[in-house]
């Protein structure tokens, strides 16, 4: 969606040259947010590549609404459940199948007006101004303003009926944890799912060092955690690569390999290179290996920034036959990423059961290759970003099954005593782990990793 301006009009005459676009302060936020709510939800395109579109429509925004439009449009994913049925009681039909922006323009405005300190008159009066220029949803402007207006009303009553664990979760994803984890750590992963988390650090060395520059504390496995941070690229450290950004709970499978130092170590599905950085930190001869060309283009861009280096190879692993083997390989596979829903909330709306049944298929294949480029003796680490057992634990039994492959369980002390995530010798994390006082310095990603052995 872009606003018309009314100006605009009259310059359209050949060869005149635009003005540029000059929008009241917010509006620029509002107009990226609403696109960005209408990619994932209408066009199903995960917000990460709506963000990180040169051409998309955040680029060009100023930091200043650069930094609403991200959160709002965090808001708008992580509260999706609770502002659908917030609509859902002044909006009696459902909306015409050609209204453009419309359900994308009321979702945005209710996230302001339920869930953020911005003032109403604005979100509302904006929400209608943006419905006004909307060629489709022009002729629903009355209705924006009508529901808006009821919804600051009915604000307090409507947030007191909801429950925000529920409505914020697909049941099939309820159904699957509370089956997993039991029903109350599967309500707890969906409150902390409500919670934005910290940012994560992976440090080369010295992480008290960086955790007091960065005024952020040291997590027991190393990583260096902090809130309130302010954009990337400015931090302290990061031109001369001194750390990268990993949820602690991914910089653990890595560890598992034990020592590198001088081996040859395939990293299967390596992009965008977190673990990459890590094996090579610790002076492994590392080949990444990755489908994607763009995502590798990450892993070079990270390496160079942190003064490392590794082999790069853009290959579908499947059909890989590098006519090599390896000392030892690790296996971040493909995943359908519900370990991650609090940092990428649109995961849980886009992903579907058929996902898992899919990539749990490509997840074993992916094992059997992984085995076949491992010297006998070799370690293999295997690990996702995932809640789901069938893309963890039930992996690791069918592996066992039918492969040449012993478990070795891990231990807390390989993985900074955090013996709370070793679940029967292999290694399982929740974002309810690792609880803390103020909720956002707390919390893991969801992940698995197991580790075996090549026999
Ligand atoms: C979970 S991400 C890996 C994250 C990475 N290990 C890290 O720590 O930064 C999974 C990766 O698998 C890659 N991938 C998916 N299918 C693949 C295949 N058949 N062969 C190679 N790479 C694949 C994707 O492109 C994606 O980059």
């Amino acid at each position: 969606m872009s606003p018309r301006p009314a100006a605009a009009k009259s310059d359209r005459s050949k060869g005149a040259k635009r003005p540029p676009v000059k929008l009241a302060p917010g509006v620029a936020a509002r107009v990226a947010a609403i696109t960005a709510v209408h990619a994932v939800f209408a066009e199903h395109r995960p917000a990460d590549t709506v963000l990180d579109d040169p051409h998309g429509p955040f680029a060009g925004l100023d930091p200043r609404e650069r930094a609403l439009a991200r959160a709002i449009l965090g808001i708008a994913l992580r509260r999706h459940g609770q502002i659908i049925d917030a609509l859902g009681r002044f909006v009696e039909k459902s909306l015409p199948r050609k209204s453009g922006h419309l359900a994308a323009i009321l979702h945005v405005a209710a996230a302001q007006i339920l869930f953020m300190d911005v003032a109403d008159h604005a979100a509302v009066s904006i929400a209608v101004d943006l419905a006004s220029q909307d060629h489709d949803a022009r002729h629903f402007k009355g209705l924006v303003n009508a529901v808006l207006r009821r919804l600051t009303e009915g604000r307090d009553a409507i947030l007191a009926s909801q429950d925000e664990a529920v409505l914020n979760t697909p049941d099939w994803l309820a159904a699957g944890w509370t089956k997993a984890y039991g029903a109350d750590t599967a309500r707890a992963i969906a409150i902390a799912h409500l919670e934005e988390p910290a940012l994560d650090l992976t440090v080369r060395s010295d992480p008290a060092l960086w955790a007091e520059k960065l005024e952020g504390i040291v997590l027991p496995n190393d990583t260096v955690r902090l809130v309130g941070h302010r954009s990337i690229e400015s931090m302290p450290g990061f031109e001369e690569g001194a750390w990268w950004v990993q949820d602690a709970a991914a910089a653990l499978p890595a560890r598992l390999l034990g020592t590198v130092e001088g081996k040859a170590v395939a990293d299967l599905c390596a992009a965008p290179g977190g673990k990459t950085l890590q094996l090579a930190a610790r002076g492994a001869r590392v080949t990444a290996v990755d489908i994607s060309v763009d995502r590798l283009h990450r892993v070079r861009q990270n390496l160079d920034r942190i003064g490392l280096d590794a082999e790069l190879v853009a290959a579908d692993i499947l059909d890989w036959h590098p006519g090599r083997t390896f000392d030892a390989v690790l296996l971040d596979a493909p995943c359908s990423s519900t370990g991650t829903i609090r940092r990428h909330p649109d995961v849980a709306l886009l992903k579907r059961p058929a996902d898992i049944a899919s990539l749990a298929k490509l997840q074993a294949d992916l094992i059997a290759r992984a085995v076949d480029l491992l010297e006998p003796g070799g370690v293999l680490v295997y690990s996702t970003c995932s809640l789901e057992p069938a893309e963890g634990e039930i992996q690791v039994q069918r592996a066992l099954a039918r492969l040449p492959l012993r478990l070795v369980p891990i231990e807390p002390s390989e993985i900074g005593g955090l013996s709370e995530l070793c679940r029967s010798g292999q290694l399982r994390s929740l974002p309810t782990d690792l609880p803390a006082t103020e909720p956002r310095m707390g919390g893991l990603d969801g992940f698995f990793a197991a580790r075996f052995v090549k026999t």
